[in-house]
């Protein structure tokens, strides 16, 4: 089955770009396909102007696990792990030349104000908490991109607010951000809104 068709989207570096559509209307295979995580069967993803199709799958991991951070709604945290160990977890796959990962852990569970609760395991945590963890985690390798499939689907609407504001303020410092949500008043803290219905974009 065809799920995505004539697809046509730009992402520019530094852009915040919201993905809105019904259930079903092909958000998450989109965004699997901007984060490598799955390849097209046909037509062509281009990440930093390199075809997904023509590279092998180790450059693929690496180009994934370096230049993509993912969030995801459920959290996806390691339940026996503290939240250090969790934003730390990324860097024994791949981690940047001249990176202290440690350090960098440290500075990032400080950056979303978990310093305190670093040693505590995710059932420790509240769910705005677990989710600045799985933030400071997909910020880990300082990734140029940053995708979040409903980051804020499991969280009120406050805590969610708070999250979108971490999220503009990385967007802020330069990081190019790709979030998908049901929510028209958090897409409104993007730059720009694309609507899917049925696997095809309505507007962009
Ligand atoms: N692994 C899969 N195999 C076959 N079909 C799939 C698979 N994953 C998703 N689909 C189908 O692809 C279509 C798009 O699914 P997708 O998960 O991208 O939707 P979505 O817009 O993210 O929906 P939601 O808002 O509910 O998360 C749906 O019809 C779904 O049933
Ligand atoms: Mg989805």
């Amino acid at each position: 089955m065809q799920i995505l068709k004539s697809i046509n989207l730009k992402v520019l570096r530094g852009e915040f770009v919201a993905i809105m559509g019904p259930s079903g209307s092909g958000k998450s295979t989109l965004m699997n396909m901007i984060g490598c995580l799955d390849r097209p069967t046909c037509g062509q993803v281009l990440i930093m102007n390199k075809d997904i199709n023509l590279i092998s799958d180790a450059e693929l991991a690496k180009l994934r696990g370096l230049e993509i951070g993912f969030v995801f709604q459920n959290f996806s945290l390691i339940p026996r792990l503290s939240a250090l160990e969790n934003v730390l977890l990324p860097t024994y796959a791949n981690v940047k030349e001249g990176v202290n990962p440690r350090k960098k852990a440290e500075d990032l569970i400080s950056l979303v104000g978990l310093a305190d609760r670093r040693y505590n395991k995710p059932t420790e945590l509240s769910g705005g908490q677990q989710q600045r963890v799985a933030i400071a985690r997909a910020l880990i390798n300082d990734p140029s991109l940053i995708l979040a499939d409903e980051p804020t689907g499991n969280l009120d609407s406050k805590t969610g607010e708070e999250i979108m504001k971490i999220f503009k303020d990385l967007n802020g410092m330069g990081r190019t951000i790709v979030m998908i949500t049901h929510d028209a008043n958090l897409a409104g803290y993007a730059d720009r809104v694309v609507h899917l219905k049925d696997g095809i974009i309505e507007n962009s």
